[in-house]
This record gives C-alpha cells, structure tokens and sequence, in this order.
C-alpha cells in the first residue's frame, strides 16, 4: 500500500473547511510533520509536538498545498521524550505530488458502503482511468468500528485510489459510529477537531458534510443506551444556519465558474422514514436556503435517484435532487456499484457505474446561479 516502510499506508488528504487535513500511520510512534515549499507543518496539540502515537494529523490551508502541488511527509523516532533537550534519531521522508482540484471539468467518485471491502470498490473507482480529481468516502465504509482494521477501510480505500495524491471528503455512515473503536474514529480521519460534519471548500466546488448519526431513537434497544445524537444533531442544525446561502459570501470570489454546491450526508434522510423528521425539515430548509445543488448519500445499499421538488417523509420539500449512490449485494461483491461525478461548468452528470465500467443510470443537474 505504500513504497515507504516508515508508514503503513499511503497518507490520505482529508479537505475539512478551508484547509487538508493530511493523515498518516507511522509503523512505530514518533514525531511527525509535513514540509510544503520548505514551511513546516507538525503533528501538534496545543503547540506540543506529538510523539506518542503512530496516528498523525498534519492541517495545511487548502490554498497553500494547491499552490504547492506537493508535500513531504517526514517523521522522525523519538527513543526518549526528556523533559529537557529530547533527542530526535534519523529522519525518515516520503514526497508526494498534489494535484489540485481542476478549474475545468471536475471527476468525482464516491465510495458508500463498502463495508470493510476494499478490492471491489477500487476497481469501481477507475471509471475514469486514473484517479478521480476527488474521491468521497461515503460512510458505512467499515463494517463497523469494532476494531482498528475495520476502521482503518476509510485509509486502505484512499491509499489504493489516491496514494496521497488528490483530495479526500469522509462522511461518517451509521455502521462507522457502532463499536469499541467508534469513539476512536477522528484519529483515523479527517474531521473538523473530532466533529463528523463540516462545510468544506475545493476550488469552485463548495459543500457541506452532515452526520445524521443512527437511524432510530437513542434509547433504542439496539444501542444499549451508548448513543447520544439529540444535541449533536443540533448543533449541525445550528452550523447550517451560519452557512451563507448560494450567491453570497466568500464563494463569489471564485473565478472559475460557476460555483458547485453539494451536501453530504450517508443517510439520506429526507427519504428514510425516521423518527425524528422536525430535525431534518430543519436540515432541508436550510439546504433549501443555502442553494444546494445536488446531495449525495448512501446507506440504502441500491441505486436511486430521488428529483429535486419530490414529496418526502418530512414536511419540508427538498429543492435539490439527491442521489442515493452505492449498490452491495454481499453474497455478490462482484455487483458493487458507485457514483461517478462529472461537473461541468453548468450541470453535473450523476453516473451510477459498476466493475464492467458500465453505466448504469445517468442523471442531468443544472447548477444553480
Ligand atoms: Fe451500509
């Protein structure tokens, strides 16, 4: 998975709000850092280099390693962390190119529900030959977070597809949140200081990323009184609102075209009967608000396309199609099928597309201005 026996895997380049978040295993514990046109990046919590782990979160501002069109990933062993002039042994280094996303046409592909499958989503994901310009990880992408290999799907998926050197978007399916390793999950991933939901921005594609959590109450029997998605679930409400609606704010700045707006959540919660529809009328009013152009999702394990002004379980109309984009049947992996994106400067073309390449179905978006 790598060609750097310093590191387990390929890093992966997580996109949170206005920065990367580069991640990466090191074999042993030790420092580490990232070097972007000589500056230095580190490992760091509240300004202490960390050690004492072979997980490493490394944040750089998007337009910085845009720019750059590549990093260095460098690590060093610490044997012991004196309190007093701590030493550091050889340096380990791993380079990697960047490759920005694109101002021209945009190749997305999203990975949902791969449930700790690896070798089938991979090969889905060539659709485009190379790599995608941005992979999207989906959710329920381990099995369940029972134990760090599972957890560690979200890692093998990028490394395979990207090898550290395109962008990478993580939505945190229901699956994700259940096991002894759910509460370890931001170690693994990129996530906005822990939080699983988050606005992002590429380039002239701008989102936001929601976590729906579990798909039934909290007291649920199933979860055994160990979930808690009530005020979590409110707080996205309250990011939303601080969202500026298309046509306004910061993304008028951008240069090249029109601006792309996308919501990712792996629930797709306006057609899944829950609950608790008042939170989600919320969420909807204020995607509605915000000019959002198209939602991806996953979670049902089929194909399915639900068009903009489609009457739902809530009472909020969502004025935005969403596509429901991954098909695994597990008695036959070989029938695993993912969501190709092509964003163009007026539509996007949602394509749902399989290991023969094949496309299955093909939805037309006219991007909102
Ligand atoms: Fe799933």
């Amino acid at each position: 998975m790598t060609e750097h026996p310093f590191l387990l895997y390929d890093p992966t380049v997580y996109a949170v709000r206005q920065h990367y978040e580069i991640v990466f295993f090191t074999q042993e514990p030790g420092a580490a850092w990232v070097l972007v046109e000589g500056r230095r990046y580190t490992d760091q919590m509240c300004g202490v280099v960390r050690s004492d782990t072979c997980s490493h979160h490394v944040c750089i501002p998007t337009e910085a390693l845009d720019r750059a069109g590549g990093y260095t990933v460098c690590y060093a062993l610490i044997p012991e962390r004196h309190s007093y002039f701590p030493k550091t042994e050889q340096i380990f280094t791993a380079e990697y190119p960047f490759r920005a996303l694109p101002d021209g046409e945009i190749h997305v592909y999203m990975l949902a529900d791969t449930h700790s499958h690896v070798e089938e989503p991979v090969a889905v994901s060539r659709y485009f030959g190379e790599a995608p310009d941005l992979l999207i990880l989906g959710g329920d992408n381990g099995n369940t977070a029972s134990n760090p290999d599972s957890v560690l799907t979200m890692t093998k998926l990028a490394s395979a597809i990207t090898h550290g050197t395109i962008p990478v978007i993580y939505m945190r399916g229901n699956h994700d949140t259940r096991g002894a390793y759910a509460e370890h999950l931001p170690e693994y991933v990129g996530t906005d200081r822990g939080n699983t939901f988050f606005p992002f921005r590429l380039g002239r594609l701008w989102g936001v990323v929601l976590d729906a959590g579990e798909d039934k109450t909290d007291d649920h029997a199933e979860y055994g009184d160990i979930a808690d998605y009530t005020a979590f679930r409110e707080e996205q409400t309250e990011m939303l609102r601080e969202i500026p609606q298309q046509g306004t704010g910061q993304e008028r700045l951008t240069e090249s075209g029109t601006p792309v707006r996308l919501a990712l959540c792996h629930i797709p919660f306006q057609v899944i009967e829950t609950p608790f529809p008042e939170v989600f009328d919320r969420w909807t009013a204020e995607l509605n608000r915000i000019g959002i152009d198209l939602m991806l999702s996953g979670h049902c394990h089929r194909l399915d396309y639900v068009e903009a002004g489609t009457v739902t379980h809530g009472t909020v109309t969502p004025e935005f199609p969403v596509a429901i984009g991954s098909r695994i049947d597990r008695k036959d992996l070989s029938s695993y099928a993912g969501t190709a994106l092509i964003i163009g400067q007026d539509s996007v073309t949602v394509r749902y597309t399989d290991m023969e390449m094949r496309v299955l179905d093909e939805h037309i978006v006219r991007l909102k201005r």
